[in-house]
């Protein structure tokens, strides 16, 4: 069967990346989640005090990052590594999305990533979540959807995912948060946060995974017998 390239955009902690995660395993297909390398830039560009408005820092630091993905079958999870270095969890901590949006918004890094993403697609059979996969990274994606949840519900969502790997984080400072972040990423200038034309949209705030991951499969399976 023909493989596709699958794009989930959409708002933060409204289910893309377990939506995604599960629909790729469905179907054998490669996840890729790139809010993971836009988090493992802003831990780099952290660590190693990168000012993010010095563009010589930048295009230096960006130089020396190297991003991929392994699989660690014992815990089931696609894991990020940066330089080699297993930083799966340290990405997840709440001084990391207080900053990512601010990294995301540097021109050179999102060009430098989009061009990486383009690459780990290219041979399709791919389902990729982020904020531009249906409008930048691949607008020819066969399948794109566009989630969305209102702000308690996925405030609520983020702060059991945080407490389940025993971070203790107040709601509101979650949902600030996430407000800041989808305001950051709805009106920066370079690929912004923005449903594509041919997007269904899928709003989960009251759906269950099950149901959101049936959504996603059931267009794919349209598009498919469509060709
Ligand atoms: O999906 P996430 O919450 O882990 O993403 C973290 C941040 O990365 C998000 O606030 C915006 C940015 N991002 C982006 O700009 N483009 C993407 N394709 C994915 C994420």
């Amino acid at each position: 069967m023909k493989k596709i390239v699958i794009a989930i955009d959409g708002y933060s902690s409204c289910g893309k990346s377990t939506t995604a995660k599960l629909v790729a395993a469905e179907l054998g297909y490669a996840y890729i989640d790139t809010g993971a390398m836009y988090r493992a830039v802003t831990l780099y560009f952290l660590e190693n005090h990168v000012s993010f408005t010095n563009p010589k820092e930048i295009a230096d630091a960006l130089a020396n990052i190297d991003i991929t993905f392994h699989y660690n079958a014992k815990a089931k999870r696609n894991e990020v590594f940066l330089n080699g270095l297993n930083v799966e969890d340290e990405i997840r901590k709440m001084y990391i999305s207080n900053q990512v949006s601010e990294v995301s918004v540097i021109k050179e890094v999102r060009r430098a990533l989009v061009a990486q993403q383009q690459k780990m697609g290219r041979k399709r059979g791919v389902v990729m979540d982020g904020r531009d996969i249906g409008t930048a990274v691949f607008p020819d994606a066969e399948v794109k959807i566009f989630m969305t949840a209102d702000v308690d519900t996925r405030a609520r969502r983020r702060q059991q995912e945080l407490l389940a790997k025993k971070q203790l984080e107040n709601l509101d400072t979650i949902k600030q948060n996430l407000e800041k972040r989808d305001l950051i990423d709805s009106t920066r200038a370079e690929s912004p946060l923005r449903r594509a034309e041919d997007a269904y949209l899928l709003d989960t705030s009251h759906m269950t995974i099950d149901e959101q991951v049936d959504f996603v499969l059931d267009k794919v399976t349209t598009r498919i017998l469509d060709q």
